[in-house]
């Protein structure tokens, strides 16, 4: 990319109101301060204004919906890139109901991309996950891999994937994809593991844990993947995908007990309750194609749980709110 795109771009996040999209959008406002950043996002229950708001001034936010295409039309002419985030991101609630992941993740990626063909965006990367791939009991997958999605949150991103791959094939809008494996930070929704986990903890409440807590996720700090994320947009290969992982593998229940330990918390609040249906028991990413592109992630498990944990631990009004209104425990 020339470097002119880079630092002055204009460019249109979508659910950067959410998790990654929140910590990707300062990392942004952080690294090209002469850029225009617009954020469109639903606000769905996962989505929050309060995630952007130390950089409010910075950016322009849009509350819109990406399946709508009058919301995109109206962010997405004249911009130089498009970066989406925005997605039903939670496997229990693709359990419940899939209806809204299928209509979010792949109608709306279809919409994103019918206004990228339509305004000749320069550059379109797709947020994608490491579930598409389904589970490895050993070794570890490579992009080239197929993908064999095993529930239904899974398999609306990789229906997005896919058609983001055939937009590159049949139409040449420049796409790139990024898999990553499980993120854990700031700003987290507190139904995810880790945030649970912590106030669960903090609130001296039972934390459940799937099965016997056995399956492995990698675990990437939010802040690695972000890096990685704004990497591939500059420098990744038009049609390509491109897998990012922490390279630190873990048990969920070693996870839980990791919080536990730092929090000074007692195991005896591990609550093993039944197991997901077709919980994928292990994920494992092959790194090396990003890692010849020039990332590697930086921070290990030890060190950005800490940083979590304090997080979490000096914005108890940041999650109290969410824990008082929503229902965000699946398991019973
Ligand atoms: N969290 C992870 O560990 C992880 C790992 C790999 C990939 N991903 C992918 O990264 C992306 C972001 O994940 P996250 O954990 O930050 O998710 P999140 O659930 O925290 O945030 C999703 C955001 O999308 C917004 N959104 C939902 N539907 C929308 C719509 N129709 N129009 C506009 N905005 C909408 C929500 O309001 C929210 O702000 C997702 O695409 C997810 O599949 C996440």
């Amino acid at each position: 990319m020339a470097e002119a795109w880079v630092t002055q771009m204009r460019m249109l996040i979508t659910g950067g109101a959410g998790f990654i999209g929140s910590n990707f959008v300062h990392h942004m406002v952080k690294t090209y301060p002469d850029s225009e950043i617009v954020v469109l996002d639903k606000l769905t229950y996962a989505g929050r204004k309060e995630n952007l708001q130390d950089i409010w001034s910075k950016i322009k936010f849009v509350k819109g919906d990406i399946t709508k295409r009058e919301d995109v039309e109206k962010v997405a002419e004249d911009c130089d890139c498009i970066v989406n985030f925005a997605a039903e991101t939670h496997v229990d609630r693709s359990i419940v109901e899939a209806g809204t992941f299928v209509f979010t993740d792949v109608l709306g990626t279809y919409n994103l991309l019918e206004v990228a063909r339509k305004f000749e965006v320069p550059r379109f990367e797709q947020i994608s996950t490491d579930e598409v791939y389904g589970h490895i009991h050993a070794g570890s997958f490579q992009e080239q891999d197929k993908l064999n999605p095993r529930n239904p949150y899974s398999a609306s991103k990789a229906g997005a994937e896919l058609l983001c791959r055939s937009y590159f094939e049949t139409h040449g809008l420049p796409i790139v994809i990024t898999r990553s494996s499980n993120n854990y930070g700031p700003y987290q929704h507190p139904e995810k593991l880790v945030p649970k986990t912590i106030i669960y903890a903090t609130l001296n409440k039972r934390i459940p844990v799937y099965g016997t807590g056995e399956n492995v996720r990698d675990w990437i700090y939010v802040e690695d993947n972000c890096k990685a994320i704004d990497l591939v947009l500059e420098k990744g290969e038009a049609g390509q995908a491109y897998n990012i992982a922490g390279q630190q593998e873990l048990k969920n229940i070693d996870v839980v007990k990791t919080i536990l330990k730092l929090s000074g918390s007692s195991e005896s609040l591990i609550e093993f309750v039944k197991d997901r249906p077709g919980h994928d028991a292990r994920y494992s990413l092959s790194i090396d194609k990003i890692l010849r592109l020039g990332w590697k992630p930086k921070t290990k498990f030890d060190e950005g749980i800490r940083k979590t944990l304090k997080w979490y631990q000096n914005n108890a009004a940041w999650w109290k709110p969410v824990i008082e209104s929503e229902r965000i425990d699946f398991h019973r």
